[in-house]
């Protein structure tokens, strides 16, 4: 049994707590949260949790892991603390901000024997196999297009003049880092490394990215990447081949996949999926690969995290997204 530590209690940390209780191999045993009676309210339903509010007070604790999900600029100073402290870490995405805050968190872990994974469900789902047999009979791909823009439920307070985190670049967040990544991740997971990348981004009167469009080629295909925070889209994402086409109606959580024929024959790949169960299978292999960190599937998603990490700070860079504070005090 796995005796675990959450930081933030926001509702994807529910959502992650309810994920673990459909297996039996995670028990929660630690809440850190800024306000002890926020802490206390959200332990209480799973019992038995002690309130932290103060995460190096979390980290002396006697807990196995932890799972991180605060806004993105903590993600590497507290997954740094709990890897020191030789706690096992899954962390909300992105993982860190910039890839060699990466690669230097993986090489820490892997010194002291410890799992670092970045919280992406799409890596553990059995829809992934689907997706690549659907897209494996679809004749030769040339084009897809991958979206995931969602209207923010933090763009009302937005408009009434607040930041909300999600649109505060000293918060290392905003529209690429909050829903284009998950756009970045099946594009390498499908088709690898591209040649080169265009990119481009719309702004808010925060600075930070509402809206962006990424150009991935390689030889003889053309992905195409959308996301926003600022408008709601209905149509999900398609892959088009010369046999046929793949729609998935959502990237991040590889739902809603249907195949068609180049006759318009349809063939239902995979529907909806509870978030606890798309929660829970990430937990479970988190606690699979802290029983064996050899484990290939473990290998890939650290290879994946940290190409997917690259091909990340070059859109930023290319599309003029920047975290003021957090990259200066970096270089
Ligand atoms: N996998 C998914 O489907 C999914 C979905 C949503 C979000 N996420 C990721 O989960 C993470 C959290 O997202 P969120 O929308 O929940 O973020 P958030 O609401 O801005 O913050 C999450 C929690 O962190 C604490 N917090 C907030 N501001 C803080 C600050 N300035 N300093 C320290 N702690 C602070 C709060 O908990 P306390 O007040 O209790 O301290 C809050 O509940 C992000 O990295 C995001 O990318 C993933």
């Amino acid at each position: 049994m796995i005796r675990y530590g959450i930081i933030g209690t926001g509702w994807i940390a529910k959502a992650f707590v309810d994920g673990t209780l459909l297996g039996e191999e995670m028990r929660l045993a630690a809440v850190c949260s800024r306000d002890a009676s926020r802490g206390e309210a959200f332990a209480a339903p799973y019992g038995g949790a002690v309130v932290y509010t103060d995460p190096a007070a979390m980290a002396e604790s006697d807990i196995d892991a932890v799972y991180i999900a605060s806004p993105n600029f903590l993600h590497p100073a507290q997954a740094r603390l709990f890897l020191e402290h030789g706690k096992h870490v899954i962390c909300e995405k992105p993982i860190t901000v910039i890839p060699e805050e990466l690669e230097e968190l993986q090489a820490l872990a892997r010194s002291r024997g410890l799992v670092y994974l970045e919280a992406i469900m799409m890596m553990h789902l059995p829809a992934r196999q689907a997706l690549r047999e659907a897209v494996s009979k679809i004749g030769r791909v040339t084009t897809a297009h991958l979206d995931f823009s969602q209207l923010s439920s933090k763009y009302p307070a937005y408009l009434a003049g607040q930041t909300p985190n999600i649109f505060n670049p000293a918060c290392c967040t905003g529209s690429l880092m909050d829903l284009g990544i998950y756009c970045v991740y099946p594009a390498l997971d499908l088709f690898g490394m591209p040649e080169g990348i265009s990119a481009s981004a719309g702004f808010l009167n925060t600075g930070a990215d509402g809206w962006g469009t990424a150009v991935l080629p390689y030889p003889g295909l053309q992905v195409t990447l959308t996301w926003s925070k600022v408008g709601q889209a209905r149509q999900g994402s398609q892959i088009l081949g010369d046999e046929g086409t793949v729609t998935v109606q959502s990237i991040s959580c590889l739902t809603g996949i249907t195949r068609f024929e180049r006759d318009g024959t349809v063939h239902p790949i995979w529907g909806e999926e509870q978030k606890a169960t798309l929660m829970g299978a990430e937990a479970s292999d988190f606690c699979r690969y802290i029983q064996n960190p050899a484990d290939t599937h473990y290998q890939l998603c650290q290879t994946r995290a940290l190409e997917v990490s690259r091909v990340m700070a070059e859109i930023r860079r290319l599309a003029g997204i920047s975290f003021p504070g957090y990259e200066e005090a970096m270089t």
